[in-house]
């Protein structure tokens, strides 16, 4: 799906991480790995984990609080709330409902999508053509992840890779500044890839009763080297198709900001388009693979730090199970 028209506008961004931080060398006990491993072949060191008794939404919650009082909207315009997450609190209702709820959100309506690591990308695709239909004028956008819920700590394939914490960002009606806003979507699912990485746990997959084990329900599955060839493609393709509808070149973005899974697949991305590294925004170091809240979490660092002010043109990309892939062209 391409979309190309006046888009919504970022008015403010947010995120909630977990206190407890894990370092790699905590995981060398457990499974056979060490910290050079997983930093060689990931750039992860550390990654923060939620303690037991905490939701996603609480997560989420906080990261859209953040948001909320950066901006100057009042709850009360809030129409809109999209959770993208993997980890719900509960099969039903949305955990977006929790966060109506927590925020007293008077006239929103809001709903979850589950797109994994790409969630994010396709939960903003969602409430901006709501923006557009006008059935929402301010939406909170939200990717929040418990995945230590989900690790198997005897699986040293998956268990390292992931963090938790959740990112939030406000959108609102075009903002009226030449060019700000969402220029342009581009998403993608390849079926035939839907069982390469994957939970079967709380799906009808994933039932007991019907002979799925309780460790092969629990677990996430996984063919790594082939969701990082995917993950590479699928985000070359989203900027290269993005990029060409809009007549720009790589140069022409002021900033990439893309899901952190993986170091080496945000260099080989560099690469692909010869851009500088230094202008790619990188955190999967310290938090791991965040899923769905990998880029929120990452626009927020972006937006406080200064590393992306208004008026720039910053490209949003994203890959991940489903084997769904894309990209936003935002000018902030
Ligand atoms: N510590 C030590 N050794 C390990 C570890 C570990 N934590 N994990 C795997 N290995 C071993 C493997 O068992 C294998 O050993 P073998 O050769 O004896 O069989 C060896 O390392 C090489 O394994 P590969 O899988 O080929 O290693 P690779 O270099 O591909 O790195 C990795 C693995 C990091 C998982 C990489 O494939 C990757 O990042 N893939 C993408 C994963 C990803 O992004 N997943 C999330 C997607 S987003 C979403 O939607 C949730």
């Amino acid at each position: 799906m391409t979309v190309s028209l006046p888009g919504s506008s970022l008015i403010a961004t947010g995120m909630a991480i977990p206190q407890r931080i894990v370092p790699n060398s905590w995981f060398e006990g457990r499974v056979d790995t060490s910290d050079e491993w997983i930093r060689t072949r990931t750039g992860i060191r550390e990654r923060r984990f939620a303690e037991p008794s905490e939701r996603t939404s609480d997560y989420a919650t906080r990261a859209a609080l953040e948001a909320l009082e950066r901006s100057k909207i009042s709850p009360e315009d809030v129409g809109l709330v999209v959770v993208a997450t993997s980890v719900p609190d509960m099969r039903l209702p949305a955990t977006a409902n929790f966060v109506i709820r927590r925020l007293d959100l008077k006239n929103a309506f809001g709903y979850d999508v589950s797109a994994a690591c790409s969630g994010f990308l396709f939960a903003l695709a969602a409430a901006d053509a709501q923006i557009r239909m006008g059935l929402a004028r301010y939406a909170l956008v939200i990717g929040a992840e418990i995945y230590s819920s989900i690790l198997d700590f005897s699986d040293r394939n998956v268990c390292v890779l992931f963090g938790d914490g959740a990112g939030a960002a406000l959108f609102g009606p075009p903002s009226g500044r030449e060019g700000a806003g969402i220029l342009r979507t581009q998403l993608f699912s390849q079926g035939e890839h839907a069982e390469i990485l994957g939970c079967r746990g709380g799906g009808t997959a994933g039932r007991k009763d019907m002979g799925c084990s309780t460790g092969d329900a629990d677990r996430i599955f996984m063919d790594g080297p082939m969701v990082f060839r995917l993950a590479v493609e699928g985000c070359c393709s989203s900027i290269r198709k993005v990029l060409d509808a809009e007549g720009l070149v790589p140069s022409d973005l002021a900033r990439i900001i893309p899901h952190q899974a993986n170091y080496r697949i945000i260099e080989k991305i560099a690469r692909t388009f010869d851009y500088p590294m230094d202008r790619i925004e990188v955190n999967v170091d310290r938090h791991g693979n965040t899923a769905a809240a990998s880029i929120p979490i990452a626009l927020n660092e972006a937006v406080t730090s200064g590393r992306v002010r208004s008026g720039d043109l910053v490209m949003l990309v994203a890959a991940g199970a489903g084997f769904n892939s894309g990209a936003i062209l935002l000018r902030i």
